[in-house]
């Protein structure tokens, strides 16, 4: 299930972001890539270890706490600081599947990799190339947002980074272990709650029904939630 949130930041919370990602130290992006995936990444990154890059992610994940939909559809446990990257030149990455279980820095925690999430933070006009294809049940869907909107993926999606032939190409990513590992679960708790949302301000808060259905929801989450 491929999710966008629009507008996840605003355009001047974007326009400070890329002020300062601009003036930032971007290193050799393979350097921080699994075996496999090391020959087919070219682009840059922010290191983790930087307390810019740390900044900027808490700016995001402040973001992400306060946001209805990224919650309902992600149910977050664990987020991965937020990094970052650039694509220019060329730069792509070819077809690859995240690693499962990742360390998160700066703790001796492991987390699982459920959802991937991508931040683009450079305006489609910005750039040629740079679309995030991922791969599905029904085909490659292509994707290449507003600056300011998050696409949230299956982390066991195959997807890539076509060239980025003119301009670059700014983004930021992370990943999201989900409190419900199994993403056929989660899409149907996200519809649910979805649903909820649309009809509950039709109904008073009281509302029986309203009341029953919103049971049914927690009902099935604690059945599905891994501890
Ligand atoms: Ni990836």
């Amino acid at each position: 299930m491929l999710i966008s949130i629009d507008r996840l930041l605003s355009p001047a919370e974007v326009r400070q972001l890329r002020r300062s990602l601009d003036a930032a130290p971007w290193t050799d992006g393979a350097a921080t890539a699994g075996t496999l995936a090391q020959g087919v990444k070219r682009n840059q990154q922010l290191s983790d270890g930087l307390p810019l890059a740390a900044e900027l992610g808490r700016q995001i994940l402040a973001r992400l706490a306060g946001h209805p939909l990224f919650v309902s559809a992600a149910l977050p446990r664990t987020i991965y600081p937020p990094k970052f990257n650039r694509y220019a030149g060329g730069g792509s990455y070819g077809a690859h599947v995240d690693s499962a279980v990742m360390a998160v820095p700066g703790t001796h925690q492991q987390m699982r990799t459920d959802v991937s999430a991508t931040l683009f933070l450079s305006a489609p006009e910005e750039y040629d190339g740079g679309e995030l294809e991922i791969e599905g049940p029904f085909g490659v869907q292509s994707v290449k947002l507003a600056a300011g909107d998050l696409v949230l993926y299956p982390s066991s999606s195959l997807h890539r980074v076509t060239p980025v032939t003119r301009g670059e190409r700014i983004a930021s990513f992370f990943w999201v272990e989900s409190l419900v590992a199994d993403p056929t679960d989660r899409a149907l708790l996200f519809d649910l709650d979805q649903s909820i949302q649309r009809i509950t301000p039709l109904l008073a808060a009281d509302d029986a029904r309203l009341v029953q259905l919103t049971g049914v929801y927690h009902n099935l989450l604690r059945r599905w939630v891994r501890q």
